[in-house]
C-alpha cells in the first residue's frame, strides 16, 4: 500500500526521493508525488499513474531541493488522481505532509477545519493532517514538536506522517502510530522510508520509529521524542538487506526470481534449526515462552491471504503431529466473530510483511484475552514481530513480487519446524519419526530444484489457458489449502476467475461449472487420498472437463486420463505441500505472461495491506 520516502542532505533530494518511490512501487499504488523547498516555498509535483510519469515531470521542470518528501498512494478515500495524490499542503502553504494509513476521524476534523475557513482540495482523509497541523502550529507559537504532540493525540487511526515546514527548511519531522517508518542514518544526509528498500543503496544503519514517537531530522542529526516530549534514544539496527535482493538479477520479473530462489530460501528458513544428525529441531526464538508453547491446550493460526493458506496447512500438520486441537482463522474475520479465546492459547500470527493491519488487530484481540502470540514474519523488525511475545523469522529475504511465493514456502518450513519441536517435546512423535521428518525436510530444496526444471513443460500447459475465463483448483487433505493457494496465485496475476475447492466438495456444487471450457487443476499425488482424487478426475473427464494433474513421478494411471500431468518427486504426505505448490506458482506465472499481464504490479493489489 502507500509508501513514504524522505531525504535531507546536500544532494538533490527530489531525485533521491523519486528513486526511493520506484523502490516502493512493489507495495502497490496508483499515484505518486514529491515535495521540496525551493525559492523559500514548498513546491509539489504529483501525478496520477506510475512513478515514471512523476520522474519525467520532475526532470522536465528541473525540480531540485536539498530536502524532499515523497509518496506512492494506494487509493482509499477518493479516486486515484493528481489532486488526491500526496503530498498535501496546508491552507496557507506553511506545511506539506505525506501520510500512510487511515485517519478514521477525518470527517469530523474536516468539518471543524472547514468551519474555520480551511479550503480542502482533495477528497482524501490525509489532507486534514496538513490543515490541522498548520492551525495547531499557529496556536503553539510555531513550536513544531509541541504541535505534533497535539496532532498525534487528535488523530484517530493508523498513520506514518512525514512533514516539511516552510519555516524550517533544514528539517523534516515525522509522527507515527501503527504504520511503519524507518530512519536511515547516512553521513551528512538522512533518509526516511516505509521500509528498507529505498534505504539499502545508501545506508544499512537504521532506526525503526516507534508508535507515538515524534522525529526531528536534519542532514547531520536527529532527535526522537516520546509522546510526553521527552527525548529518547534508540539503538540503531543493521538493515538486513542487500541490493541484489531488491533487483531482478536477470529475471524477467521479481515473481519469477523469487520462485527460483526457493531451493535456497527453504534451506535458509531451516538453517541452524535442525541438528546436523537430524535428531532434533532447535528454535532459538521461543526460549522464554517454550513452556507456554509446548503446554498450550489449543493452537490457533491467524493470517490473511497466502499466509492464511500456510496456517491452513499448519492445522493439518499440528493436529497430526502434536495431537492438539487446532483452529485457523482469516485474521480479518477473527475479532468480529467474538472468538472464544482462553488464557494460554498459543496463537501463531503468520505474515510475510509483518504489517498486515487485519492480522495486527487480530493479535491485539487475542492478547487482550491472555493468549500467547508467536509471530512468524519475514520482515525483520516489522510490527507483528515486535508485538508478538516470541516467534521465528522465515528468512526468505525481501519479497518484492506482489504474489507471494518464496515467503509462503518459508512460512510452511518454519511451521513444520514448530510442529516437530512441539511433537518432540510432547513425545507425540518417536525420535525415529522426528529424524525421518527432519531428513525429508532437508531433502526438499533439491526436490524443489527438480520441479523448477519443469518450467518449460508448464509454460506449454499455460498456453492452453491463455483465453479461458474460469478454472477450478482441487485438492484433498493437506493439499486442500494448496488448491486454494494455487487458485489465489492464478487469479491475482492472470485475472482468470479461479476457484479453489476441497476435492471432496466438488460434487456438492462446483461440478456444475465443469465443461470443456472450464479446466481443473487437481493435486493427485500418491497420498492417503489418492484413490478418491482419482475418482474426482474421472468425474471431471466424464463431463468433458480438461484436467491438469499434479502427480508423482511415474504415475501412469493418471497419465492415461488427464490432459496434462506435471510429475513431481515424492516426500511424506504432510511435507508434500512444499512441493505441490511450486508447479502451481509456475503455472500462474506462465499463464499471466502468455496473457500479457503486468505480473509484478497486478491491478488493484498491494504488497503490504496496512489498512483494515
Ligand atoms: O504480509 P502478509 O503475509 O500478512 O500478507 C497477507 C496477504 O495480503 C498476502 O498473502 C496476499 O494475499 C498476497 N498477495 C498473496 O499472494
Amino acid at each position: 500500500m502507500c509508501g513514504i520516502v524522505g531525504y535531507i542532505g546536500d544532494k538533490n533530494g527530489i531525485d533521491i526521493v523519486v528513486k526511493g518511490l520506484q523502490r516502493l512501487e512493489y507495495r502497490g499504488y496508483d499515484s505518486a508525488g514529491v515535495a521540496g523547498i525551493s525559492a523559500g516555498k514548498i513546491q509539489i509535483v504529483k501525478k496520477n499513474g506510475r512513478v515514471d510519469v512523476l520522474r519525467q515531470t520532475v526532470e522536465d521542470v528541473k525540480f531540485s531541493s536539498h530536502v524532499g518528501i515523497g509518496h506512492t498512494r494506494w487509493a482509499t478515500h477518493g479516486e486515484p488522481s493528481d489532486i488526491n495524490a500526496h503530498p498535501h499542503i496546508s491552507h496557507k502553504g506553511k506545511v506539506a505532509i505525506v501520510h500512510n494509513g487511515i485517519i478514521e476521524n477525518y470527517l469530523s476534523l474536516k468539518k471543524e477545519l472547514q468551519k474555520k475557513g480551511k479550503v480542502f482540495l482533495s477528497e482524501t482523509d490525509s489532507e486534514v493532517i496538513a490543515h490541522l497541523l498548520e492551525e495547531v502550529l499557529e496556536n503553539s507559537a510555531g513550536d513544531m514538536i509541541a504541535a505534533l504532540q497535539i496532532v498525534q493525540r487528535t488523530l484517530v487511526g493508523a498513520f506514518a506522517v512525514v512533514i516539511l515546514s516552510v519555516d524550517e527548511p533544514n528539517l523534516i519531522y515525522a509522527i507515527k502510530k501503527g504504520t511503519p517508518l524507518v530512519l536511515g542514518i547516512g553521513k551528512g544526509e538522512n533518509f526516511l522510508a516505509s521500509d528498507g528498500t529505498p534505504l539499502v543503496q545508501y545506508t544499512k544503519s537504521v532506526i525503526y520509529i516507534g508508535d507515538g514517537e515524534i522525529l526531528r531530522l536534519s542532514a547531520n542529526d536527529f532527535q526522537i521524542y516520546n509522546s510526553d516530549i521527552q527525548e529518547i534514544s534508540h539503538a540503531t539496527s543493521v538493515l538486513e538487506m542487500e541490493m541484489s535482493m531488491i533487483e531482478k538479477d536477470g529475471y524477467a520479473h521479481f515473481m519469477l526470481k523469487e520462485i527460483y530462489e526457493q531451493p535456497k530460501t527453504i534451506l535458509d528458513s531451516m538453517r541452524g534449526r535442525i541438528a546436523a544428525d537430524m535428531s532434533e529441531v532447535k528454535l532459538g526464538g521461543i526460549n522464554n515462552y517454550a513452556p507456554q508453547l509446548y503446554n498450550a491446550n489449543r493452537y490457533l493460526f491467524l493470517a490473511c491471504g497466502t499466509s492464511y493458506h500456510a496456517g491452513m496447512v499448519a492445522r493439518y500438520v499440528f493436529e497430526q503431529l502434536c495431537r492438539v486441537s487446532c483452529e485457523v482463522d482469516v485474521a480479518s474475520e477473527f475479532r468480529y466473530r467474538k472468538p472464544v479465546i482462553h488464557a494460554g492459547d498459543a496463537i501463531f500470527a503468520i505474515s510475510q510483511s509483518g504489517e498486515t493491519a487485519d492480522t495486527i488487530v487480530a493479535i491485539e484481540e487475542a492478547k487482550h484475552h491472555g493468549a500467547n502470540i508467536f509471530g512468524i514474519c519475514n520482515v525483520v523488525g516489522s510490527t507483528i514481530s515486535r508485538v508478538s511475545h516470541e516467534g521465528a523469522y522465515t528468512h526468505a529475504g525481501v519479497e518484492i513480487g506482489v504474489a507471494s511465493t518464496k515467503a509462503f514456502t518459508a512460512q510452511l518450513t518454519v511451521l513444520y519446524l514448530f510442529a516437530l519441536k512441539i511433537a518432540q517435546s510432547k513425545g507425540t512423535l518417536t525420535p525415529a519419526q522426528i529424524k525421518q521428518y527432519c531428513s525429508e525436510l532437508h531433502a526438499i530444496p533439491d526436490q524443489v530444484s527438480e520441479i523448477l526444471a519443469l518450467s518449460p513443460q508448464i509454460l506449454e500447459i499455460s498456453k492452453s489457458l491463455k483465453d479461458i475465463h474460469s478454472m477450478l483448483f482441487l485438492g484433498r487433505g493437506v493439499q486442500f489449502p494448496i488448491a486454494l493457494e494455487g487458485a489465489l496465485k492464478m487469479k491475482e496475476i492472470t485475472y482468470i476467475h479461479a476457484e479453489g475447492y476441497a476435492a471432496g466438495e466438488m460434487k456438492h456444487g462446483p461440478i456444475a461449472l465443469i465443461d470443456e471450457f472450464v479446466p481443473t487443476v487437481i493435486i493427485a499425488i500418491k497420498d492417503s487420498n489418492y484413490l478418491k482424487v482419482l475418482s474426482n478426475i474421472k468425474e471431471i473427464k466424464a463431463r468433458k472437463g480438461k484436467v491438469i494433474a499434479i502427480v508423482n513421478k511415474g504415475d501412469d494411471d493418471i497419465k492415461g486420463i488427464a490432459d496434462f500431468c506435471i510429475e513431481i518427486p515424492e516426500t511424506s504426505e504432510l511435507l508434500a505441500p512444499l512441493l505441490t505448490t511450486i508447479p502451481l506458482q509456475l503455472l500462474a506465472y506462465h499463464t499471466a505472461n502468455v496473457r500479457g499481464c503486468d505480473i509484478d504490479k497486478p491491478r488493484n493489489l498491494a504488497k503490504s495491506v496496512t489498512v483494515e
